[in-house]
Parts: C-alpha cells; sequence; structure tokens
C-alpha cells in the first residue's frame, strides 16, 4: 500500500497547506428513537457507554473555536437522546460558536426546547422523513412519528427559532417533492435541504427500495429549479443531487479536508459523517489529541488535501479544483478504493458499471408500502457484526 503524506503537496511538489474548518458536526450520540434506513450514521453505530461526558464535548468545543470554527451542528442520532444535551448546547455557546441543533423532533417537549433556548441554540433544523403520516412513520420506522414532528415544528415557531427543513429524498418519495417544499414554506422554515440519499453505510444496505429513476433525478433537479426562482428572497434551497445519474461527481465536503471536521459519539475525529468506510484508515481520537493537531497534521486529514494524491483522468482533469475527484467513500464504496477517481464521473473505468447497477437496483418493482427496509438499528449493528 503506498504511503500517504502527512504533508499534502500539489503536482509541483509544493507543500499545501490547509485552510481552517468553518463547521464541525458534533455527532453527540448515536441513540435515535427512529430507524431510518439511509441514516447517514455508521453501520457500526457507537454505544451509550462509549459517548463522550459532556465536560470533554466542552473541551472540544473550545478548541474548536480556537481552531477557526465558526458553527456547530450538533447531531446524532437524536440528540434529544442525552438527558445533558442543554449543558452541551450551554458549554458551546459558551465557546462562542453558533449552534445549530439537528434533530428528528422526537423525544424534545416544549419545555426541554425552551431550556435548549435558554441554553443557546441559534436555529433548528428538523428532519422530515416525508409529507403524510403514513409514509413519514413508515421511513422512520417510528409510529406517531409525523404527529410527533408537526407538533414540534410548531413549537419552534412559537419560541421563534429560525428553522431549516432536511428533507431525504429517494425512489419512495421523490415525487412528492413539490409537497415537501410547500411543507416547508407552511412550517415558516428559512431554509430546506433537498438531500438525495448518499449510497454508503445503511443507504447502501437498501439500494434496491431507495435507488431513484434516472427520470426521477432529473424531474427533481426541474423541481429544485423552479422552485429557487419562485422562492427566491423567501426559502434557501440546498440541494445534494442523484449523482449516479450525474455526468460528474460532487465536490464531497468542498474538499476533503477543508472547511469541516466531524466528531463522533466516542470522541473520534473524521474528515467527513462516512469516512468510517474507508477502512484501512486511522482516525484520531479528540480524547488523545489536540482538533488542531489532528486538523493540521494527522495521517486521515492529510490523505486526500491536495491534488498529488490524485489518480488518472483526475490528474489531467481540469475539473480537478473544482470537485476534487469527487466522494472518497463513495470511491471505496464502489471501486474498493477510497484513492480512486469517484466511479459516478463520467471519466471513471468504472462509470458504465455505476450506471448499469444504479439503473437496475431503481428498476427493482417496489412502492412505498410494499418495499423491503433494512432499518438502522443498534441490534442490527450487532447482527453485522456477527
Ligand atoms: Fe472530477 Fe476526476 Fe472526474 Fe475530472 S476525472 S471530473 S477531477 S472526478
Ligand atoms: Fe466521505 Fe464524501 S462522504 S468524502
Amino acid at each position: 500500500m503506498k504511503d500517504l503524506p502527512t504533508q499534502p503537496r500539489d503536482l509541483d511538489g509544493n507543500p499545501v497547506t490547509p485552510g481552517l474548518p468553518m463547521a464541525m458536526l458534533a455527532e453527540i450520540t448515536h441513540r435515535c428513537p427512529l430507524a431510518c434506513p439511509y441514516c447517514s450514521n455508521p453501520v457500526e453505530l457507537t454505544r451509550a457507554a462509549e459517548e463522550l461526558p459532556a465536560e470533554d464535548w466542552a473541551r472540544i468545543f473550545r478548541e474548536a473555536a480556537d481552531l477557526g470554527v465558526l458553527q456547530v451542528h450538533i447531531s446524532g442520532g437524536e440528540p434529544g437522546a442525552r438527558r445533558d444535551l442543554a449543558q452541551i448546547v450551554a458549554s458551546a455557546r459558551d465557546a462562542g460558536l453558533y449552534v445549530n441543533l439537528i434533530t428528528s423532533g422526537i423525544g424534545i417537549t416544549r419545555a426541554r426546547l425552551e431550556e435548549l433556548d435558554q441554553a443557546g441554540v441559534d436555529h433548528v433544523q428538523l428532519s422530515l422523513q416525508g409529507i403524510r403520516p403514513d409514509m413519514a412513520d413508515r421511513i422512520s420506522g417510528h409510529p406517531g412519528s409525523w404527529d410527533k414532528k408537526m407538533g414540534f415544528a410548531g413549537w419552534v415557531a412559537e419560541i421563534g427559532f429560525p428553522l431549516t427543513i432536511n428533507a431525504v429524498v429517494h425512489r419512495q418519495n421523490m415525487e412528492r417533492l413539490p409537497d415537501m417544499i410547500a411543507l416547508a414554506e407552511t412550517l415558516g422554515a428559512r431554509r430546506i435541504e433537498v438531500a438525495t440519499v448518499q449510497f454508503h453505510g445503511w443507504a447502501d444496505l437498501n439500494r434496491k427500495a431507495l435507488m431513484p429513476t434516472r427520470e426521477q433525478a432529473v424531474f427533481a433537479r426541474q423541481v429544485v429549479n423552479d422552485a429557487r426562482t419562485r422562492l427566491r428572497g423567501k426559502l434557501v434551497i440546498d440541494y445534494v443531487p442523484a449523482d449516479h445519474h450525474a455526468v460528474y461527481p460532487k465536490a464531497c465536503m468542498g474538499g476533503w479536508g477543508s472547511t469541516g471536521l466531524n466528531v463522533g459519539p466516542d470522541g473520534s475525529v473524521l474528515p467527513c459523517h462516512a469516512a468510517g468506510s474507508i477502512t484501512w484508515m486511522r482516525f484520531e481520537n479528540a480524547r488523545d489529541r489536540s482538533l488542531s493537531d489532528i486538523w493540521h497534521l494527522s495521517e486521515s486529514f492529510n490523505a486526500f488535501r491536495g491534488t498529488e494524491w490524485m489518480p488518472e483522468p483526475c490528474q489531467s482533469c481540469d475539473r480537478k479544483t473544482l470537485d476534487f475527484g469527487g466522494c472518497r467513500c463513495q470511491a471505496m464504496a464502489i471501486a474498493g478504493d477510497a484513492r480512486a477517481t469517484d466511479p459516478v464521473c463520467s471519466k471513471s473505468p468504472l462509470h458504465a458499471q455505476v450506471v448499469a447497477r444504479a439503473e437496475a437496483d431503481a428498476a427493482t418493482d417496489t412502492t412505498a408500502d410494499t418495499a423491503e427496509l433494512i432499518y438502522r438499528r443498534m441490534k442490527k449493528t450487532r447482527e453485522l457484526q456477527g
């Protein structure tokens, strides 16, 4: 195996100095009342006993602020599963960070939401699994989730938090994207993140149920473009497209180790939420090293900085500083090699294979009611671990 650079270099061999991260994702727990079959958490979930205590999070937030981080996204799992969430939020605010709470809205009462307001939550991001009760409850694997979420959204508006809706789209719900955008407007959201399922981890176990068709991908792009024009100045729409049907890959994370970092429930520090799928990579832990050391010096963060590491056809491609060779985790998942050109790129030798597989998965004849779903559950993690 080729040694990975601890000092990233460009093609002329000049050292590349990493920029500073603006945002940190703090996954404070993997516990969650929902069981979405596309969850972005790793298939190997962290148990409650391994979670960092609130005091460690307070130190990590201070280190993040010293490093240049401006905002922290407090997420999970469901962050509300931690009884000390308000303490964790307060320590992020004390460190001077803008605090975004990413939640399912399940398990946080109105009184608790007021407490979180006092503690320093600046913004709330609420996930939706559908635009009607049957779909939301089926996809989340949690009966009654829709009613709870709508109640929670009402409290968010009453307390006055700015709101973003997270809408993950896939084959079972893509036709309802116009309704999701309309619902975000009704709920008073300022922003909606329309993210097509990314096929790593749990979602990869559910490809046949969730892979969108090419027609759906084209439809979703058109819906987003039209809505962006119609709602300019009222609702911001962020969009992660269905890249298995695209010509070029997405610039994942805006480039590896360039603008953000993720800290997991046990303190492991990753360049992106799915990086743990790169099984040969060694990740540092914030229990043992400072965030600054990890950001600047660790093997994992330096592995794919700069352009020197890139293979052909990326090396000689004029898009290499636009998409940075695509997504390393997708290269790992499809090509079995995190250093490969992202196989969804039309220049990748694996592209035709990727498209054929995506189209075969998308042609699987299921409906929202009949699709067999592998839900994200701790028990399933144990089964998969054998
Ligand atoms: Fe991006 Fe590499 Fe494809 Fe060029 S060849 S578009 S740099 S992934
Ligand atoms: Fe890890 Fe794209 S999800 S680099």
